[in-house]
Formats: C-alpha cells, sequence, structure tokens
C-alpha cells in the first residue's frame, strides 16, 4: 500500500534508486526503503537477486529489478532517465554498489586502479550527474554515497578502495553547494567491517575488531541510512558508522 509523504514517512510514495540491491548493504537498504512506503528500482548484475527475492512478496510489490553494470558508464545516465520515464520521478538516489578486490599497493595495476574508480567513483558520479536536474526541477531530492572508514583510515581494501571513497566525500560536498536551496540533499554514509556483506569476505583475520566488540549488521546501516535520507536539514555531511573505530 502507498501513501503520500508525510512529517512520519517523508519517504513514502517517493522513487529510490539503490545500486548494488543484491548486496548485503544494498539489499538492507532496499527493504528499509520499501518499508518506508518508497517505491525502489534496484540494480544488480544479475536479474534474480537471491536477497531480493527473499524479500517479503507484499514488499517486493514497489520493487523493480534492474540488471546494471557500474563499470559501463555509458548506461548510467540512461538507466537514470528510464527511471524517471517509468516512474515519473527519480527522488531517492543511493549508489551502494562497490567493488572491494582486496590489493597491495605494489601489486595494483593501472587497470584494478581505474575499476575501482569506475564502480566507487565514477558509477555514482554519472548517476548523480544524471539525477540531480529532476530533483532540483521537482524541489526534492536525497542523494546518498556509499563511503568507508578507509576513506579516513586508508582500510584493508587498498588504495585504489581508499581514494575512490575519499573522492565522495568531495562529491558529496560539491554536489550539497549546489543543491542546497532546492530541497535537495547530498551526504555520505561511511560504515565499516558490516558482516553478511561479501565486502567483508576479503577481511584479513590479524585486523583489529571494532571496539564495541562485534561487526555492524547491514541493517543498522540501513537504519541510519533511513534517518539521513529522512532529514531535510542535514546535508554535505559525511557520517561514520564504525562501532568505535575511529574516535573523533
Ligand atoms: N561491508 C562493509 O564492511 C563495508 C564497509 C564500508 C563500506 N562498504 C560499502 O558498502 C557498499 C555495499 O557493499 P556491501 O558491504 O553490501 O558488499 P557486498 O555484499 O559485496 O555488495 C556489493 C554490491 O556491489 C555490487 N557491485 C560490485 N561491482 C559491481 C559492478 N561492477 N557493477 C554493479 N554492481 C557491482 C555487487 O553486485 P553483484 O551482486 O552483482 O556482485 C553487490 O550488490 C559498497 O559501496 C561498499 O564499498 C561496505
Amino acid at each position: 500500500m502507498t501513501s503520500a509523504p508525510s512529517p512520519d514517512r517523508p519517504l513514502a510514495a517517493r522513487v529510490a534508486l539503490v545500486t548494488g540491491a543484491s548486496g548485503g548493504i544494498g539489499s538492507a537498504l532496499v527493504s528499509a526503503l520499501l518499508r518506508a512506503g518508497a517505491t525502489v528500482v534496484g540494480t544488480s548484475r544479475s536479474p534474480h537477486p537471491e536477497r531480493l527475492e527473499a524479500l517479503p512478496a507484499q514488499l517486493r510489490e514497489r520493487l523493480r529489478v534492474r540488471v546494471a553494470d557500474m563499470a559501463e558508464a555509458d548506461g548510467l545516465a540512461r538507466l537514470v532517465r528510464e527511471v524517471e520515464r517509468e516512474h515519473g520521478a527519480l527522488d531517492v538516489l543511493v549508489p551502494a554498489a562497490g567493488a572491494g578486490d582486496v590489493r597491495a599497493l605494489d601489486e595494483l595495476t593501472l587497470e584494478q586502479w581505474r575499476h575501482s574508480l569506475d564502480v566507487n567513483l565514477t558509477a555514482p558520479f554519472l548517476l548523480a550527474q544524471a539525477a540531480l536536474p529532476g530533483m532540483l526541477r521537482r524541489g526534492f531530492g536525497r542523494i546518498l554515497f556509499l563511503s568507508s572508514v578507509a576513506a579516513y583510515t586508508g582500510g584493508f581494501v587498498g588504495p585504489h578502495y581508499a581514494a575512490a571513497k575519499a573522492g565522495l566525500h568531495g562529491l558529496a560536498h560539491s554536489l550539497a553547494a549546489r543543491a542546497a536551496g532546492s530541497g535537495v540533499t547530498v551526504n555520505a554514509l561511511a560504515p565499516a567491517l558490516i558482516a553478511d556483506t561479501g565486502m567483508i569476505a576479503g577481511l584479513p583475520e590479524s585486523s583489529p575488531r571494532p571496539p564495541v566488540g562485534r561487526l555492524g549488521r547491514p541493517a543498522e546501516v540501513a537504519d541510519l541510512a533511513l534517518a539521513m535520507l529522512s532529514n531535510a536539514y542535514l546535508t554535505g555531511q559525511v557520517v561514520l558508522l564504525d562501532g568505535g573505530m575511529r574516535l573523533s
């Protein structure tokens, strides 16, 4: 059942695009947005992502899955246009797809560096560049980038990943300044060590655990993402969700 946005349900009846919807965090985001009453277009590289097919049928009525590869820059503006055409608008953009192949500095090739920047930074940029004009025109929009604690600490994946994620912070600041005053917020959420994700599979055994004593949960990332997407006064911010790993 859909209903109009209200102060209690600001994301109800909004149209959201979530990339990497098949992943641990992406699927939790999709589920949270559907529960908040949004219609969600989720992208995956496969047509039948397991985690999305496991969602309750009633929620899936407002979910569309599209196959898209974030390394293929050419299709990304078209993806946004198609969502706008099919659903009348694109109100909420969460580019959550991320490539985190672990590489040490001395083995990192130029091709791997470029691939990381393509998926982790250029794709979010192209999607936001395509989505922003419609959001500005309609006077409402939410863009939330998925960064990482690695943007601050370097992390365990490697320089290609840390640099790409740090780039999202500058992108969020630049777009937030452009969109402030038009009902469009742009922020980034930077998690660390989230369980039940493909990303965590590469974590070395010797890595320090978060001070809270456990890994984070995808639902905890989704909860905070929903709060950030629901808040019209929060813009240009990077919010860390790291179990106390990096105290401010
Ligand atoms: N897990 C963590 O601890 C952690 C910490 C900090 C930041 N993050 C960030 O959180 C986001 C979600 O990752 P996750 O933790 O949920 O990991 P995940 O379970 O491995 O999910 C990664 C997602 O990215 C998609 N993806 C990878 N390469 C892609 C490409 N070339 N084109 C399209 N989609 C692609 C995957 O799609 P397929 O299913 O098709 O492979 C999958 O949906 C990422 O941006 C990641 O960098 C995660």
